[in-house]
């Protein structure tokens, strides 16, 4: 419901970790990043395909089902039209930790070098290279954290072992860097974390007392519109 996982506390867990913030200050070029959310994702056995390659934000835009609904998505836009997000420095990071070790045969991600600044349209499955369908981020042992500017093109790939690939994350924005974030973390887990965590996570946290309600809701997610190269059917986001 809150579209995170960070009401685990052992997700909550991940938005500290020394070595991470590390890197990611590295990357900001400050230590005043935050929490977008926690969440992540997973393939699991049987997922024979391959996830077409996309990007996980994209330039903000409002779009109508004809039905009286809409859905805005992502945050930048620039009125005069000269810039897009990926005109940008980084401003969005994921972390995603491997709780599994990637192989050749669970279904690594596919990262696609270089392309975080990149003006092209993101092929398609048929477009898409043989060279980029191979280009998995393995062999990498479980433990480790893949660290990506979520705006570089990656996908899924075919998970033919018998285990489940997942890969829990925590998402963080820029200092400089905003959009709307669901509230997604009980201030009894953030009442949990050091100080630099509870800073890091204040636009998330429950106000004290307040009750979170967390569950599934009929549409499990997917790409945004304008992030994906196939069309999305927004009706069935409702
Ligand atoms: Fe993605």
């Amino acid at each position: 419901m809150t579209g995170g996982q960070l009401h685990h506390p052992e997700w909550a867990m991940l938005v500290d970790i020394p070595v991470v913030t590390e890197i990611v200050s590295a990357i900001f070029g400050s230590a005043d990043f935050i929490v977008r959310s926690g969440g992540g994702d997973f393939c699991l056995p049987g997922a024979v395909d391959y996830q077409p390659l996309h990007s996980d934000m994209s330039d903000r835009r409002v779009v109508s089902t004809g039905q009286g609904r809409e859905f805005t998505f992502g945050a930048f836009s620039d009125p005069e039209g000269r810039m897009n997000y990926r005109d940008l420095p980084c401003p969005y990071i994921c972390c995603n930790f491997l709780v599994t070790d990637f192989t050749r045969l669970n279904g690594p991600t596919r990262q696609i070098p270089g392309t975080q600044h990149s003006q092209q349209s993101i092929p398609s499955l048929e477009q898409e290279p043989a060279w980029m369908k191979l280009s998995t981020v393995c062999p990498v042992p479980a433990g480790s954290v893949l660290i990506r500017d979520v705006r570089a093109w990656h996908g899924g790939t075919p998970n033919l072992s018998e285990e489940v690939r997942a890969i829990p994350n925590v998402e963080y924005f820029a200092p400089w860097f905003r959009e709307p974030m669901p509230i997604c973390l009980p201030y009894e887990v953030y009442e949990t974390l050091s100080a630099t965590g509870k800073a890091r996570c204040r636009y998330i946290v429950t106000r004290p007392g307040e009750a979170l309600e967390v569950g599934y809701r009929k549409y499990l997610g997917g790409t945004p519109p304008g992030s994906r190269s196939r069309p999305v059917d927004l009706d069935a986001m409702a």
